[in-house]
């Protein structure tokens, strides 16, 4: 090497260096939790309390170091300010808001109006209806009034409602009736009307039955014209809280023209607390911080307290602690660094899809983008939150008269790489049926439909943007189905000059075949529609899930987007539901271990001692009455190694509520030491079980496969075990569900000792060759 060529190389990574150099800076630059949300105008902060700000100077230092916000703990509670009636007491609240304007934070007031801490003089004494609604008048009015411009948001009403969703029977409700919360929001902001005032509540971060009232119970008021301007989700968790559904959650509300915040979160642990639950709970933040990074109008993320010296957990939870993102002496846990590096690094993931309708709204007429774009669609002329898809979801339903949901501008540039993909559920075949489209001037760039003249599925892109040009094709080569949930990917590739169909994940036909010129495409500069095209030809059926990509989608991603699970608990370290349906199971009761997989990795496979249960909630998990599939790898406990299960009686790997019995079992059965799959004839009074049992024993202390398939269509049922067919049974009915699925235990007992993992469901009959799949471990 000539010296020349030496000194460019030494040369180039200097430059090398120095554009590393500055970014690495940065990055290192950011080292709070204030620094890294600022950058994003995001707040975060901590419950905080006024005495020890007041005599802890480290703690002091902290909350002034890492927060932009922060949530008085206890010091708005009426108890605390006006133990005495008439005589408010003021200082220590005082305290944190001088503190926060000292620190240029943000307060948030919690709260004004709550069935808990309540002063005794309130709770005992006997007042009017007119005297309370004077009281509660004059306490919001005063409080609110004093802290004008100096709290930046109130908690106005803090867990109005009950478990159920419905209003919660507390002091107030049972005292003034409902309009109590109305009231509230109304007083607050005629005395602060530029303080953000919030409705607060928990355990609302779920697709349960309290979201669903909490959403219900906004959307009215807001309808009524009640200011209220967000919604907090305190986020009080366990370690097993996937919280698979909270981005969803967040969105919804955020739909309804609100802000929405997470509020209190915290994630306790069953102490003393080892590394891999604190790597886990770290992963919970994330999660939490993911999801309302992903919203824009998800304004903070406030921690209920920042360090385990001073959280309300173990007093509040015995045996349950370290739920902060600090240790007792402030260290610094896992959960604060992969919160610090989310805030600071988190990105919209830039391949995902430009637009995504879940179409799981809950009613309305606003079809939300769930992939952050922006591109809701306003439905008309066709509903949404039709039951289909599966119990407790959601869909578009079109009768081939309406008029679809329709975006207000372009989603995609037509004449670039694009994909679209959709479930859908055809239910005429009598016309042309347009599951999406995006308008030119003169026709649809492209359609995706229903084509009766053929009876295939079409894709189809004009040859140019006028009504007398010809239409280049791809179709499937499988009949359409009716009635049955299908899904669809069109994929346009400009770069080959090919479109592909794939049905249910699997390609059925690439166009122009090779060897013909490529095709191109032209830009459709009008709105996107689902369930119609610019020319009509509405939809009729239910569509779904409808996604659009800026770019090619292949083999692997058309098959993962067709994955027909209805709900999937991978039970790695939490027993959420990884599948598009997000019903999250809850342990029951709230502690419960993981164990090594069949792999070998630590803490992914679910650890049943013969007490925990895992309760599958969000109503039905699957109609037992149609066609379904349950599969699940367990491992029964061997301690004394003779191949046996310990402990003498039925175990239960899954079950589903019907009335008084599950309507199905698939379990060990300890009389004959076989695995057994049992469909009750029916779910109340005397009834026969039919059953297919194991051709073999059951061996304990070893991973095994068991597969559930219901198949309502033959009437049959049958059971495989590492992929083989073991029998089937010449039942004819399976009982319609009732309630939820429950994993290791049924309705009735039988609870399972040992492990779990991958449990799935699948709202149908799978092939021998998926279950095969399944099973390979
Ligand atoms: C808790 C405080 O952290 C405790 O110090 C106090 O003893 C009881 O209240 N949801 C709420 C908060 O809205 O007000 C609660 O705060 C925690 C649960």
């Amino acid at each position: 090497m000539r010296w020349w060529m030496a000194a460019l190389v030494v040369g180039a990574q200097l430059v090398v260096g120095t554009m590393v150099g500055p970014d690495a800076a940065a990055a290192a630059e950011v080292t709070t939790l204030r620094e890294a949300a600022a950058a994003r105008g995001l707040q975060v902060g901590s419950a905080v309390s006024a005495s020890a700000l007041e005599t802890d100077p480290a703690y002091r230092d902290r909350v002034a170091a890492e927060f932009n916000t922060v949530t008085t703990e206890n010091e708005f509670k009426w108890s605390v300010l006006e133990p005495v009636r008439g005589r408010y007491d003021f200082s220590r609240a005082d305290r944190i808001v001088d503190f926060a304007a000292a620190h240029g934070q943000a307060v948030r007031g919690q709260t004004l109006v709550w069935h808990s801490s309540l002063p005794e003089w309130l709770t005992t004494g006997t007042f009017s209806q007119a005297e309370l609604r004077d009281i509660l008048r004059n306490h919001v009015q005063t409080v609110v009034s004093r802290y004008r411009g100096r709290v930046a948001v109130w908690d106005v009403v803090n867990e109005p409602l009950a478990e159920d969703g419905t209003p919660r029977d507390g002091f107030w409700l049972s005292r003034l009736g409902l309009g109590y919360l109305a009231d509230a929001f109304h007083w607050a902001r005629a005395v602060d009307p530029a303080a953000q005032l919030y409705l607060n509540e928990y355990s609302t971060e779920t697709n349960a039955a309290k979201a669903r009232g909490l959403y219900e119970l906004v959307r009215d008021l807001r309808a009524r014209g009640v200011p209220v301007d967000g919604v907090g989700f305190q986020t009080h968790k366990l370690l097993t809280s996937r919280l698979s559904a909270l981005g969803d959650v967040l969105r919804r509300f955020a739909d309804l023209g609100l802000d929405v915040a997470i509020t209190e979160l915290d994630v306790r642990v069953p102490v003393p607390a080892d590394a891999t639950e604190l790597a886990q709970q770290a992963e919970v933040y994330a999660w939490a911080a993911q999801a309302c990074l992903a919203v824009p109008r998800c304004r903070s993320i406030t921690t209920w307290g920042f360090t385990d010296a001073r959280s309300w957990i173990p007093a509040q939870y015995p045996g349950w602690g370290a739920a902060t993102l600090l240790d007792e002496s402030l260290g610094a846990k896992p959960a604060y660094r992969r919160l610090l590096a989310v805030l600071r690094d988190w990105q919209r993931p830039g391949t995902g899809p430009v637009a995504w309708w879940r179409l799981d709204d809950w009613g309305g007429t606003t079809a939300s983008d769930a992939s952050g774009s922006g591109h809701s669609a306003v439905v008309s002329g066709t509903t949404l939150g039709w039951y289909e898809r599966q119990p407790t979801t959601f869909a578009l339903r079109g009768d081939g008269a309406g008029t679809g949901a329709v975006t207000a501008g372009p989603v995609v540039d037509t004449a670039r790489s694009y994909a679209v993909s959709a479930w859908v559920s055809l239910t005429s075949k009598t016309a042309r049926r347009v599951v999406a489209s995006q308008d030119g001037a003169a026709r649809s760039a492209f359609t995706l439909s229903y084509e009766p003249s053929t009876d295939r599925w079409v894709f189809a892109v004009p040859l140019a943007d006028s009504v007398q040009a010809g239409v280049r094709t791809v179709s499937s080569t499988s009949v359409p189905a009716v009635n049955r949930w299908t899904h669809l990917t069109a994929v346009w590739n400009a770069g080959w000059g090919r479109m592909q169909l794939y049905v249910d994940g699997v390609l059925e036909m690439t166009a122009p075949p090779s060897g013909q010129p490529p095709a191109t495409g032209w830009t459709g500069r009008g709105p996107f529609r689902i369930g119609r095209s610019s020319a009509g030809e509405a939809f009729a059926g239910g569509i779904s899930d409808v996604r659009v990509f800026a770019r090619v989608v292949d083999a692997a991603e058309a098959a993962a987007l067709a994955d027909a699970a209805v709900g999937r608990w991978t039970f790695d370290g939490h027993t959420g539901d990884e599948s598009w349906f997000s019903r999250d199971g809850f342990p029951r009761p709230e502690q419960v271990g993981f164990t090594a997989d069949r792999a070998g990795r630590p803490a992914r496979a679910l650890l049943l001692t013969g007490t925990e249960v895992i309760d599958v909630r969000g109503g039905m998990t699957l109609w037992t009455d149609r066609s379904y599939t349950v599969t699940a790898w367990v491992r029964l406990t061997d301690a004394n190694r003779d191949g046996r299960p310990d402990g003498a009686g039925d175990q239960v790997v899954a079950s589903q509520d019907g009335r008084e019995r599950g309507t199905f079992q698939l379990q060990y059965e300890s009389d004959n030491g076989r695995w057994a799959y049992k469909v009750p004839v029916t779910d109340s009074g005397p009834t026969g079980w039919p059953t297919v049992e194991s051709l073999a024993p059951a061996v304990a202390g070893r991973w095994t496969h068991l597969a559930a398939v219901w198949n309502a269509g033959w009437g049959r049922f049958q059971l495989y075990v590492d992929g083989v067919l073991q029998g089937t049974s010449a039942a004819t009915t399976s009982p319609p569900a009732t309630g939820g699925l429950h994993v290791g235990v049924s309705m009735t007992g039988g609870r399972l000792t040992g492990a779990l993992d991958d449990v799935q469901v699948h709202q149908r009959a799978l092939q021998p060759h998926e279950i095969t799949t399944l099973a390979t471990p």
